[in-house]
């Protein structure tokens, strides 16, 4: 049976355990990625980010990424489960998910030494940065309630394309996020592709299959600047039913006009197709086996 996206079913099924267990094994050529990319995306900003994750589960190697360039890192997400998870790290509780590796996997990325103690080093400084986990819903308005704020950067992995359950709904998602990211600031997603369910050990979740065309033109809707948007892609593991994972990053527009999604889609702002799936302008598909080399010189923006 699918798990409907949210409410308290969605509470009950989600599994922070399991969802490690099944997913994060091991950091793997997808969590490589993620971490690259962000690594990537901030080496050029000024260090000292505000920074939130939206809907960041029990998960920390998209934090681990961007530590360096944080000043402070806000954590929310809709299951109060995976806070309590991300809490037990923080506390250094002995049954805690051991992210070293993924931290180790960031600073090499970042072209840093990757000792123990250099690991031991980020993980004290993200411990630090990490002040505020918060409960919150990208379906609402204000997503975060009246804790709302804005942030130079908001990371949202594989969170947008979960709790919405239509595209319709994912650009309501961009928007509300949106909110959240202050003018002039960044929103990274990453969403994966070819598929409609993800299976978690017994539960199966819905998300929604995004292309390329659908994630550019989504951003654009949402108010962000189509010459800072940046787009890769790559296969994604056997193991899963979906065939691809996309992450992306735009700048929001220094001035706050959101145009309507309608507006967006059918006017001047629309994109010629073609050069958005150009390989060119874009990266749709990297070979896993050899992205860590290409993803410098193929990441493009569009
Ligand atoms: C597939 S997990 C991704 C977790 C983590 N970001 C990662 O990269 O592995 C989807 C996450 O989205 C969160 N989520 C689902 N619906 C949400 C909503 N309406 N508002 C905020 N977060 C939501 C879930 O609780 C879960 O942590």
């Amino acid at each position: 049976m699918i798990t409907p996206p949210t409410g308290s079913d969605y509470i009950a099924a989600f599994d922070p355990k399991a969802y490690l267990a099944e997913c994060y094994d091991g950091p793997d050529e997808e969590h490589i990625f993620n971490i690259q990319f962000l690594v990537e995306a901030v080496q050029s900003l000024p260090p000292d980010l505000m920074v939130l994750e939206v809907g960041g589960g029990p998960t920390l190697h998209s934090a681990a990424a961007v530590a360096s360039h944080a000043r402070e890192i806000h954590f929310c997400d809709y299951v109060p489960a995976n806070l309590a998870e991300v809490r037990r790290w923080l506390d250094g509780q002995p049954d805690a998910f051991d992210w070293r590796p993924f931290i180790q996997v960031a600073l090499l990325k970042a072209n840093l030494p990757a000792t123990p103690a250099a690991v031991e080093q980020r993980a004290a400084e993200m411990r630090r940065k990490l002040t505020r986990l918060l409960p919150c819903d990208v379906l609402q308005h204000a997503p975060l309630g009246d804790c709302a704020g804005q942030y130079d950067l908001v990371l949202a992995p594989h969170c947008t394309d979960v709790a919405a359950a239509t595209p319709a709904q994912w650009q309501q998602v961009m928007h509300h996020i949106t909110t959240l990211v202050k003018p002039g600031g960044r929103l990274f997603i990453a969403v994966t592709t070819g598929a409609t369910r993800n299976t978690v050990g017994s539960k199966v979740f819905p998300c929604v299959d995004l292309s390329v065309e659908a994630i550019y033109q989504g951003y654009l809707a949402a108010g962000y600047d189509p010459h800072t948007f940046q787009l890769a892609s790559i296969p994604a593991a056997a193991k899963y039913e979906f065939t691809g994972v996309a992450y992306a990053i735009a700048q929001k527009n220094p001035s706050t006009h959101i145009p309507t999604t309608t507006n967006a889609i059918n006017s001047t702002n629309s994109i010629n197709p073609t050069n958005s799936i150009n390989p060119t302008n874009s990266i749709n598909s990297i070979n896993s086996t050899n992205f860590t080399n290409s993803i410098n010189s193929d990441r493009k923006t569009l």
